[in-house]
């Protein structure tokens, strides 16, 4: 993207979907090819736990509840994070912004410095195949919050309060859905394709 000044900002991506979908699997590769850093408000909830931050404990409970960390807490997180030098040559957000409450805080930040969000990709994938990728993870991994209940609930919360801002981006054309059904290859061709018709990747 260009900023006000007609420097190149470079690409500020969003990257979308529910729990399991394979965002941060996707966001990996993405980050890569653009060199770019991935930004997921669940790894660096996670870390802070894992190091027993104060940031960490505040999130503890929602987390492992499923529910949402409060915008309190989150909001100033990624704008802190979203003012680092290493964001100046683009970014690639992964798991927020996930309200409508969290899409305008975004916006607003973004639009003091000059930007905004260029690509929201969608991965979609049908609620069963989320459960068992989750499940299966659950085996190899341990995440405190793969457990069935807590899954259940994640993708409860992800109806209820992200999709409605699924639609927020739509209307401003920004949305492009990526069937996320397959290899996870098959899944990253289609989003190559996206990123080189957006521009960002040569063919
Ligand atoms: P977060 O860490 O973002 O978790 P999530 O949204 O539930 O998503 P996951 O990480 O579980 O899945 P993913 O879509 O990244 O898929 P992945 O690539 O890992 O958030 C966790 C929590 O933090 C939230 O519940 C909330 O409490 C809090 N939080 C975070 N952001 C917040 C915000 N903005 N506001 C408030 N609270 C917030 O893949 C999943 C599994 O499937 C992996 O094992 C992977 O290997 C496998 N897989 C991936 N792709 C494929 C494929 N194509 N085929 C088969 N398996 C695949």
């Amino acid at each position: 993207m260009i900023s006000p000044d007609g420097s190149n900002a470079g690409p500020a991506i969003l990257i979308l979907g529910a729990p399991g979908a394979g965002k941060g699997t996707q966001a990996k590769r993405i980050a890569e090819v653009l060199q770019i850093p991935a930004i997921s408000t669940g790894a660096i909830f996670r870390q802070n736990m894992k190091d027993r931050t104060e940031l960490g404990q505040k999130a503890q409970s929602y987390m492992d509840a499923g529910e949402f960390v409060p915008d309190s807490v989150t909001n100033p997180m990624v704008k802190a994070r979203l003012s680092a030098p290493d964001v100046a040559g683009g970014f690639l957000l992964d798991g927020y912004p996930r309200t409508i409450d969290q899409a305008f805080y975004l916006r607003d930040a973004l639009a003091a410095t000059g930007r905004e969000l260029d690509l929201v990709l969608e991965i979609a994938v049908e609620l069963d195949e989320v459960v068992q990728r989750l499940l299966k993870r659950a085996e190899i991994e341990g995440r405190a919050d793969d457990t069935e209940p807590v899954i259940r609930r994640r993708l409860e919360v992800y109806k209820e309060q992200t999709e409605p801002m699924v639609t927020y981006y739509a209307d401003q054309d920004k949305l492009v859905q990526v069937d996320g059904i397959g290899t996870v290859d098959e899944v990253w061709e289609r989003i190559r394709q996206v990123l080189t018709e957006y521009g960002l990747l040569e063919k």
